[in-house]
């Protein structure tokens, strides 16, 4: 076989690369390891920024969205307690977010996909990275198979082939792990809020989230001791009200649970993004905890950066564009790092894991940005989505 770009994975990075390349005449294949019912059994966070919202409406995917998908010009964070509003318009001149859950973007990606996926595709692997000709191969219902191509997408996760492709001591990895992990459960209730809750407790962080007007998504910020098992329904709700302001709490509607789990938080870069003919995009180049939503919107950021670079290549031979991606790409990534980061400093409880002077540190920041306009815009300003840049 032979295409001009082979995207590896097919999650929402791989997806939108492809359609987008699709759409502007640029041949593309999609390999991905698991089946298509696996893919959208991964329940994931749900909040996109209006650049998010800009590229799937340019992919042409965003009908649905449009008509389900709820505009949410505000967002609430609680201290101690107190419940602060962050009107989001307000404070950034008129932009907002949209609340559309990942699952079912990536359910629209697909169903609009008519080039080829190559699902249930084993031992991927990429060849000649630094030459002239990349190829990659893989093991399909018993068969070896080759796919010659131009340039190859790295968009199979953080647990991908893609970046440990890339020789030894190329890449230079930057890492923070925390000592919690969230607990999330989806249920078939009403939001117990129009706006999402951002909530810090001391007995922990909760967030309550939504996928619809009849379907809720909240989560517990948990030790990483703890496994599924050890929270019932009846726990799990039990506690979230506790974490909850008691008038919160009192409206909170609970029901049996769709789906729980447990994830870890993590923070996690790469650099560069680039190695040869072969560009990483999303989760195989940047982890972010999920609180700030970040996740799913750098990975478009990335996806919009090489899909303009791809275009002017073939469009108008700018192969200069190529060395560029990694530094453009970087410095969005960083800012959303810093913001997911700064976000779980801000809410969260470290239970003794952090030292005196951090606790004051983390005090001093919760004042001072609840409490100043500017502090509010900062937060505002990044939640929406900080701005692309031209490619050149
Ligand atoms: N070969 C082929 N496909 C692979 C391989 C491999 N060796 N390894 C992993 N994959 C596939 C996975 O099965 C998955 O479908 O690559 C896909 C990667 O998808 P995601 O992990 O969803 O990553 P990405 O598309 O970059 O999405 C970023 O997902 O995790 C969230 O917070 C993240 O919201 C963000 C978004
Ligand atoms: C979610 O709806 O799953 C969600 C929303 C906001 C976040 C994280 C997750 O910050």
């Amino acid at each position: 076989m032979k295409t001009q770009v082979a995207i590896i994975g097919a999650g929402p990075s791989g997806l939108l690369l492809g359609q987008l390349l699709h759409k502007a005449g640029i041949d593309n294949i999609i390999i991905e390891r698991q089946t298509p019912e696996y893919v959208l059994g991964r329940i994931r966070a749900g909040v996109l920024e209006q650049g998010t919202v800009d590229m799937l409406r340019e992919a042409g995917v965003s009908a649905r969205m449009d008509a389900e998908g709820l505009v949410h010009e505000g967002v609430e964070l609680v201290f101690d307690g107190k419940r602060v509003p962050i009107h989001l318009t307000e404070l950034t001149g008129g932009k907002s977010v949209m609340v559309y859950g990942q699952t079912e973007v990536t359910r629209d990606l697909m169903d609009a996909r008519s080039a080829p996926i190559i699902y249930s595709a084993s031992d991927v692997q990429l060849h000649e990275l630094k030459g002239e000709k990349p190829y990659v191969t893989f093991e399909k219902d018993g068969q070896r198979q080759r796919i010659d191509c131009d340039y190859i997408a790295g968009c199979d996760g953080y647990h991908g082939i893609s970046r440990k492709s890339i020789p030894e001591g190329v890449l230079t990895e930057y890492e923070r792990v925390y000592p919690f992990g969230w607990l999330g459960l989806l249920s078939d209730t009403p939001p117990v809020n129009e706006e999402l809750i951002y909530a810090q407790h001391e007995r922990g962080f909760s967030l309550c989230s939504q996928r619809s007007l009849t379907r809720s998504r909240y989560y517990l910020q948990v030790p990483l001791t703890d496994k599924v098992e050890d929270w019932s329904d009846e726990r799990f709700w039990d506690e979230l009200k506790a974490r909850l302001p008691e008038e919160v709490a009192a409206r909170l509607v609970t029901g049996p649970s769709l789906e729980k789990s447990i994830a870890p938080l993590r923070s996690f870069v790469v650099e560069p993004m680039q190695y040869g003919k072969l560009f990483l995009v999303g989760d195989a180049a940047h982890i972010v905890p999920p609180t700030g939503a970040k996740g799913l919107n750098l990975a478009a950021s990335d996806v919009c950066y090489l899909y303009r670079i791809l275009v002017k290549v073939y469009a108008e031979g700018r192969t200069d564009l190529l060395e560029k991606y990694s530094e453009l790409a970087l410095r969005r990534v960083w800012k959303g790092e810093r913001f997911s980061w700064f976000m779980t400093n801000l809410l969260h409880d470290f239970d003794g894991e952090k030292d005196a002077w951090d606790r004051k540190m983390q005090e001093a920041d919760r004042d001072y940005f609840l409490n100043s306009t500017a502090g509010l815009v900062n937060i505002a300003e990044n939640y929406v989505g900080l701005p692309y840049e031209e490619v050149g």
